[in-house]
């Protein structure tokens, strides 16, 4: 299984976001939709064998992480509003301290990013402009976590936070979306038979 882990520095922890204006009042939020749906989504199916883990930093409240397995999410789609759906969900479900299943494959959590980092950090691969290029990397992990940042790309704290990470990776010559960042690895992990 790999991981994709995105944060949302500025992703809203309420589930009162408009569904007509998720970059506004969603902090965002159409960002971590669309990275969503280029982790799971096929044509014509669902990758089992990948999940991602959301880390909302706010505001209102403090950091939500949001955990959504492929190999038991229902009732993910391609459009964003309805993927927005599922995050409203799982942030009106929450609970102080526990870990709650909002919708099936769905998870809600308050921990943060720092310790999201910290559990993978044997397996972490930093998403990077400046790392090394993918292609030229001669193993890519099969449990890799891979750390993107969003529109912001990683404050100083995170950067510090990252900079033991055992493999950081380039995707492209340019600056991309996050999504499509995600896009270009699952692109090599399918090559390479890693998924
Ligand atoms: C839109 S970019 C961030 C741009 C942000 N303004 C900055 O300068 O950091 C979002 C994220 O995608 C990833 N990313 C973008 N381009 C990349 C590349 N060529 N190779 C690897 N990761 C990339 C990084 O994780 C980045 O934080």
């Amino acid at each position: 299984m790999i991981t994709f882990v995105v944060k949302g520095g500025k992703a809203r922890t309420a589930p009162d976001f408009l569904l007509k204006d998720l970059p506004g009042s969603g902090g965002r939020m159409d960002l971590l939709c669309r990275c969503l749906t280029s982790s799971l989504l096929l044509s014509h199916g669902i990758r089992t064998d990948v999940e991602v883990v959301l880390c909302l930093a706010g505001p209102p409240s403090p950091p939500r992480t949001i955990t959504v397995r492929g190999d038991a999410v229902r009732h993910l789609s391609p459009d964003e509003r309805s993927t927005a759906i599922l995050l409203q969900k799982a942030l009106a479900a929450y609970r102080a301290g526990e870990t709650v299943e909002s919708t099936p494959g769905i998870t809600i959590s308050d921990i943060p990013f720092a310790e999201v980092v910290a559990r993978n950090a044997k397996r972490l691969v930093v998403l990077d402009e400046g790392g090394a290029d993918i292609r030229d990397v001669e193993h890519v992990p099969a449990d890799a976590c891979f750390v993107l940042g969003d529109h912001l790309g990683f404050t100083d704290e995170e950067q510090a936070l990252l900079a033991d990470a055992p493999l950081t990776v380039t995707v492209s010559p340019k600056v991309l979306h996050a999504s499509q960042c995600i896009a270009l690895v699952l692109n090599e992990c399918d090559r390479r038979g890693i998924i």
